[in-house]
């Protein structure tokens, strides 16, 4: 019976660029939902940018931007990195859209007029007292009071925890608190604060059950647990059981107004989980379906993808949240460790502990190796995993491409060369004998793969990716045994063209199967794999049918390996600060300002043509688009160093607003821009500028 799911990653804050551990958030749920969707079941998978809180709106008043503008930017920048890592998001959405605005309020309301048959309402009012910043006019939140710590005197510490000796207290506590913001003294005020009645006992008889009773990992359970008996307050001592939680923020704040309540928002993470149900409402009007109909549907199923430091909010406040206002609750909570990278802290000496996303894939690093190399390490507890580059290098050369592409490459061009592509009667498979005699009647290796179908799907569908994969190796292991027992090469010299046929159509059926298994984790590579063996998008259920007969397409090469030379740019550490001179370097030109700068317009330019030109030795005639609608043709010094065919299709920079400028060959409508050293002859090499993907012909460089 097909199912229907409703999926989601953590909303990342709208205050930066994806790092690398989001990234494995989403690979993580994305491998999920697409096993979901090749079982047949129906999933929509949505996440959403986190935009409010005092955090983003005081980044937005450094950087002069409005805060909505500020988000609008980060949102701006997100497609690169989910298109470029194949997640497989139905939508994108806005905690600050208006779905989420309505939702937020009506969650509220409903929680607020609970009537007093059902118990009452579990809103609360209380007021309570808070550092303010007199200069700044606003209350101050905790991580932007710093001062002396009250327990070990250390100084310069945040207003909730001591980093020296780790002491918890209350920013009230500091000795010589001042507002990070402006410096001054914070000034004790007293405000009216809304409460969401945590300790109630209604709440706590449900989530005590809630949280027990099976849906989240036993060792999520078991931390959540303690939190019913004891709780430590921000002043150190303990109490017992659920504490409410403080849902209100004063103005001026960035979030949504609460209703009848002028001046007061709700804190970012009443409204950040309910930009789940948000963004999922936009993609069902964009659908034209009906948002109240859907959540109605009994058989729904809610599933959401989260880090670690971030439980308590989707185990205790948003099932209650959702339970007490009349909705539907998550069905799991699948909670992941961090990743870290060439072992976080310890990091290794060659290489730096940073990855960045978007500069592994304009080094024309694979996306799908990082895919299977997570998967390889991911499994459903909530451990760390480290990022290891050498180890990174071992699994994707040896397993991915040494065991398991290179049986294609390797049967391919048999099944091409003797038989016309077309492969033998299935019926045939089973019955031949190994070359050497052994195995007479069943080939294990086909055997095993077709029978691992069962337990590869409970891998993926209970997340544990990793002993999937190595279950997935363990049958390209018997494949290329088989093949390299029955050595086709000799076969193929000899007079026994029907057993040649069987083994090279075994190696490929073989193939098949284990594509099949590794879409979730591969999406493009079977993509590339249906277009080789000439078959439609593999479904879970084609694991139960054979090839025998089919004629297949030719093949073309799968994918590459991983060099040490890609590694070692990605982990290029950072040039140390400090004013040096390459070899062969030219002084910094005399300082100009903004005004100056501004008057070169630099655009991103697409190279749509490139060709020597006849008479030159030096330079290259460029056909290129910004964005004009037209072309320009440009001629350029770079033919000592780039072929034009290497050029063609890529992006560089333009200063667009050259006067153009008659030459030999004819008129030059601009510059593209290179880079070499002020002594061409001395240190040849002259290199033009390649943007990173993304950005788009026209764009202008600021
Ligand atoms: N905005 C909140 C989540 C709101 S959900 C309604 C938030 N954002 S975040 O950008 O800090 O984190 C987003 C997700 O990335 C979280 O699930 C977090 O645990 C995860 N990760 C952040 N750093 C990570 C690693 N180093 N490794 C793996 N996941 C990491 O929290
Ligand atoms: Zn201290």
């Amino acid at each position: 019976m097909p199912r229907h799911l409703f999926v989601t990653t953590a909303l990342p804050y709208a205050n930066g660029n994806f790092h690398i551990g989001h990234i494995m958030e989403y690979i993580q749920a994305d491998i999920w939902v697409r096993f979901q969707r090749m079982q047949g079941h129906a999933v929509d998978f949505v996440c959403a940018d986190d935009t409010h809180g005092a955090p983003i709106m005081i980044a937005a008043e450094k950087a002069g931007k409005t805060p909505q503008q500020f988000v609008a930017d980060i949102a701006a920048g997100r497609k690169p990195y989910l298109d470029g890592f194949h997640i497989s998001f139905d939508n994108w959405h806005s905690t600050d859209a208006p779905e989420n605005h309505a939702l937020a309020r009506q969650i509220y309301c409903d929680l607020r007029d609970i009537p007093e048959s059902e118990g009452g309402s579990l809103i609360a009012r209380k007021t309570i007292e808070q550092f303010f910043d007199p200069a700044k006019n606003m209350f101050l939140p905790d991580r932007f009071i710093k001062g002396e710590c009250p327990k070990c005197h250390a100084k310069d510490q945040y207003g909730d925890n001591c980093e020296v000796c780790g002491a918890v207290y209350a920013p009230t506590d500091l000795i010589d608190p001042v507002s990070v913001l402006s410096g001054v003294r914070p000034e004790l005020k007293s405000s009216e604060h809304f409460f969401f009645k945590l300790s109630d006992p209604r709440c706590v008889a449900f989530l005590q059950n809630w949280t027990q009773d099976g849906r989240l990992q036993p060792e999520v359970a078991n931390k959540v647990k303690e939190w019913f008996s004891v709780r430590t307050n921000p002043d150190g001592s303990t109490s017992e059981g659920l504490g409410d939680w403080d849902i209100s923020r004063d103005a001026p704040y960035f979030g949504i107004e609460i209703p009848d309540a002028p001046g007061k928002y709700f804190y970012v993470w009443l409204d950040a989980p309910i930009g789940y149900l948000a963004s999922l409402k936009n993609l069902l009007d964009k659908r034209g379906q009906d948002y109240a109909a859907y959540m109605a549907q009994p058989d729904l199923e809610q599933y959401h993808f989260i880090g670690k430091d971030i439980v308590t909010f989707h185990t205790l406040f948003w099932p209650a949240l959702l339970h007490f206002s009349g909705r539907k609750v998550p069905n799991k909570v699948f909670v992941h460790g961090f990743l870290t990278v060439n072992n976080g802290e310890k990091m290794s000496k060659s290489r730096g502990t940073g990855l960045d996303p978007l500069k592994y894939l304009s080094l024309g690093m694979n996306p799908e190796w990082l895919r299977y190399y997570l998967a390889a390490k991911l499994s459903a507890r909530n451990e760390d995993i480290d990022f290891n580059a050498d180890d990174f290098m071992a699994r994707v050369n040896s397993d991915l491409i040494g065991k398991f592409v290179n049986i294609a490459s390797r049967a391919a061009g048999f099944v091409q060369k003797h038989f016309n592509g077309q492969l033998s009667g299935a019926a045939l498979w089973d019955s031949f004998k190994n070359t050497d005699g052994s195995e007479s009647v069943q080939l294990p290796c086909m055997n095993n793969a077709l029978m691992a179908a069962d337990e590869i799907a409970s891998c993926y569908d209970n997340r544990e990716f990793s002993r999937g994969l190595r279950k997935v190796m363990e049958l390209a292991d018997g494949f290329n045994h088989y093949w390299d027992l029955n050595k086709p090469w000799e076969l193929a010299r000899g007079e026994d063209k029907e057993k040649l046929h069987v083994v090279c159509s075994v190696a490929i059926e073989g193939f098949r199967l284990l594509s099949l298994y590794l879409k979730p984790v591969l999406p493009k590579l079977a993509e590339q794999v249906e277009a080789f063996l000439n078959i439609p998008p593999m479904q879970w259920s084609d694991s139960r049918n054979r090839l025998g007969g089919h004629t297949i397409g030719t093949y073309a090469h799968l994918m590459q390996r991983v060099t040490p030379e890609q590694l070692d740019a990605l982990f290029d550490p950072p040039a140390p600060i400090e004013i040096k001179l390459i070899p062969g370097g030219e002084a910094i030109a005399p300082t100009i300002s903004i005004d100056d700068f501004v008057k070169i317009d630099l655009r991103i330019a697409k190279i749509v043509n490139c060709e020597a030109v006849e008479g030159s030795v030096k330079l290259l005639r460029l056909t290129l688009d910004v964005g004009e609608g037209r072309m320009r043709n440009v001629f350029s010094g770079i033919a000592s160093m780039y072929k034009p065919e290497d050029l063609v299709g890529q992006l560089t920079v333009l200063v667009a607003n050259l006067a153009p400028r008659k030459m030999k060959f004819g008129v030059s409508e601009g510059m593209v821009l290179a880079a070499s050293h002020a002594d061409e002859k001395a240190e040849p090499g002259i290199y033009i500028l390649n943007p990173w993907p993304g950005a788009q012909p026209g764009m202008r460089i600021h």
